[in-house]
């Protein structure tokens, strides 16, 4: 049966969940359980009840909406992204596997298909690290990668504890029954935007992703001596901030060094205290985020930054602390699930290239518990975590159809 994806009210369905935004557009921001994204999950839960589906929340706030299959005890198969996004960030990210995913089973059912495993659209909680800032909290409370124990510990960047935030976003349940088991899902495919230029380089219009990179972040507390900005001579200072400035120039080099173009590092985050421009910066909070397709070299990497900061402390007399926030593995895509991707674009006649996903997704976390993979499409300029990122409505409709086409497949 012929698949035809609406691509004329997905991007309207892109459009309309990107005006629920605490941003002026085109910019988008949607933190996690703030008023905005509850607005935004109750307009896709509408979305979802619309097609039929059966919607249920976990304790994280994870959304799952349910197409039946024809055999319950058959193990579903999961799509599924986030729809929370960073300050100032586009219209796209994550957005796309979301209504994307929804879109997919709209269109098989428009055929009269009917699945014989059930298809299920997964909205995933805070993939973004903005506000408890560890990344895909859903997805690692999922497939048990972050403890129940370690979730409440969390706090948010106003001090709010998780249980805090959510009692205060009305959503209860104990945060032990989110864990899935390995099982739970025959397999899970994930629609995404590329989030980098190679797609548009090549023009094509699909990667399937083979693997995902590994990524780490880690808190660095710099800790000097304050004081008056006029009294303090300079040859008697501490300044945390001159400290943390050296480190994060150590970041870049020890990132350029590494013999790889794979290894990225940045410090996206710098708060200084007290912040007064007549007062001598006594302490800095640094972020640091790590990323590469090669755990050990990433390792090697992280160790170069702590000895090198650690150089830098000793020479000014600055106290320097790491925290690690997340270090994790990198994924290995299914071929149960890529080999399906690449047969669909075959039966559409549409050309694709492997790539690695060098951006996380909950994807990585996914793979731990069921057979995962995932679909690219080209954005702009390769342009994300931006107002300006865009993809094409063809290329939306395009990635739409190869994930319909797939979760057929695997359902079947
Ligand atoms: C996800 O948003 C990432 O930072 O890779
Ligand atoms: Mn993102
Ligand atoms: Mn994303």
């Amino acid at each position: 049966m012929n698949l035809a994806v609406d691509q004329d009210r997905i991007v309207a369905e892109i459009e309309a969940l990107a005006r629920i935004s605490d941003a002026e557009p085109p910019a988008v921001t949607r933190i996690v359980f703030t008023p905005t994204d509850q607005e935004a999950r109750a307009w896709l839960r509408a979305r979802c009840l619309e097609a039929g589906l059966e919607v249920r929340q976990d304790a994280i706030g994870n959304m799952f909406a349910l197409w039946t299959g024809a055999d319950e005890t058959a193990a579903p198969v999961a799509t599924g992204s986030h729809i929370d996004a960073i300050p100032n960030a586009g219209k796209y990210d994550g957005v796309v596997g979301v209504l994307g995913g929804l879109e997919a089973i709209r269109t098989l059912q428009r055929t009269g298909f009917r699945p014989t495993r059930a298809i299920e659209l997964i909205l995933f909680t805070s993939e973004e690290p903005t506000r408890f800032g560890i990344g895909c909290l859903g997805s690692r409370m999922l497939c048990g990668t972050l403890t129940v124990e370690a979730a409440r510990g969390l706090t948010d960047t106003s001090a709010q504890t998780l249980e805090q935030v959510r009692q205060k976003a009305n959503i209860h349940g104990d945060l032990e029954s989110v864990r899935l088991d390995p099982g739970h899902y025959s397999a899970f495919v994930e629609l995404h935007i590329e989030q980098g230029p190679l797609l548009e380089h090549s023009h094509l219009p699909l990667g399937i992703v083979e693997s995902i990179a590994a990524p780490a972040s880690y808190q660095l507390i710099a800790e000097g001596a304050g004081g008056h900005a006029g009294g303090v001579l300079m040859a008697g200072r501490n300044d945390a901030l001159c400290a943390a400035a050296e480190i994060i120039l150590t970041v870049e080099q020890a990132a350029l060094s590494s013999g790889s173009s794979d290894t990225v590092a940045t410090v996206g985050i710098c708060d200084v205290f007290p912040g007064a421009v007549n007062s001598i910066p006594s302490r800095v909070r640094l972020t640091l985020d790590v990323r590469d397709t090669d755990l050990p070299r990433r390792e090697r990497v992280m160790q170069i930054i702590q000895d090198k900061s650690h150089d830098v402390s000793d020479k000014r007399g600055v106290s320097v602390q790491f925290h690690i926030v997340n270090a994790d593995a990198p994924a290995i895509c299914s071929s149960i699930v890529t080999e399906a991707l690449v047969r669909s674009c075959g039966k559409h006649n549409l050309p694709f290239q492997k790539m690695v996903s060098r951006a996380y997704h909950d994807s990585l976390f996914m793979s731990r518990i069921a057979p995962t993979g995932m679909l690219f499409i080209p954005c702009r300029n390769g342009y994300s975590h931006r107002p300006d990122e865009f993809a094409s409505p063809e290329d939306i409709a395009c990635g739409t159809l190869v994930l319909a086409e797939t979760l057929r497949e695997l359902s079947r």
